[in-house]
């Protein structure tokens, strides 16, 4: 059984880099990653934590399996389980729908009642404006390959101590 669970959605496949560098991260077995083209939110019922990884794509838009995805969703399969998300984006292609999708996650996972974790500060990035601030902070952590490449493994690094806790310790508690 999976103890977390990571559902990404991916168009490049930068996406899908990133949630194998989280899952080396955790090491062992603590993580199993899901393309959330190739499965159903029914599949996070077995999961006792969850993150959840999308790149903005179109102007502002979510890819189109997170939408089908979403649409599925619903309280049950979220239950009081811990979340962590992360957004990947272009602040200097798109600055003014920088990460949006990250920020239309959080709101449907919000209303639906998930227990949302790993809000990041938005210093360090140069964009006009973005759906994922939410009183002045990312509602997940934002990583940018077009530009900040450099950046993505201490910014992994960073988050992944922040949120990693509460994480494992929904497994251990559920
Ligand atoms: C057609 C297209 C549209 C995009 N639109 C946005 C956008 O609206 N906002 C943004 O922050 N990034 C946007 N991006 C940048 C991607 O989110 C970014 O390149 C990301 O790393 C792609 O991840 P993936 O390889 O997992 O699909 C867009 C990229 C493409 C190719």
């Amino acid at each position: 059984m999976a103890k977390i669970g990571l559902f990404y959605a991916t168009d490049t496949g930068n996406t899908r880099k990133i949630a194998k560098q989280i899952k080396k991260r955790f090491g062992g077995d603590d993580i199993q990653l899901f393309d959330v083209a190739k499965t159903t939110p029914d599949a996070m019922l077995d999961c006792e934590a969850l993150i959840v990884g999308t790149p903005t794509l179109g102007d502002g838009e979510l890819p189109e399996p997170l939408a089908e995805f979403l649409g599925q969703l619903d309280s049950s399969h979220l239950h009081s389980k811990p979340v962590a998300l992360f957004g990947l984006g272009d602040q200097v292609g798109y600055p003014a729908e920088f990460v949006d999708a990250l920020g239309i996650t959080y709101k449907k996972l919000r209303k639906l009642g998930a227990h949302l974790i790993g809000s990041w500060s938005a210093d360090g990035y140069e964009f006009e404006k973005s759906k994922a601030l939410h009183d002045g902070a990312f509602v997940g952590l934002v990583l940018d390959q077009d530009n900040q490449a450099d950046l993505t493994d201490e910014r992994l690094d960073e988050w992944l101590e922040q949120v990693k806790p509460e994480l494992l310790g929904a497994t251990v508690a559920g």
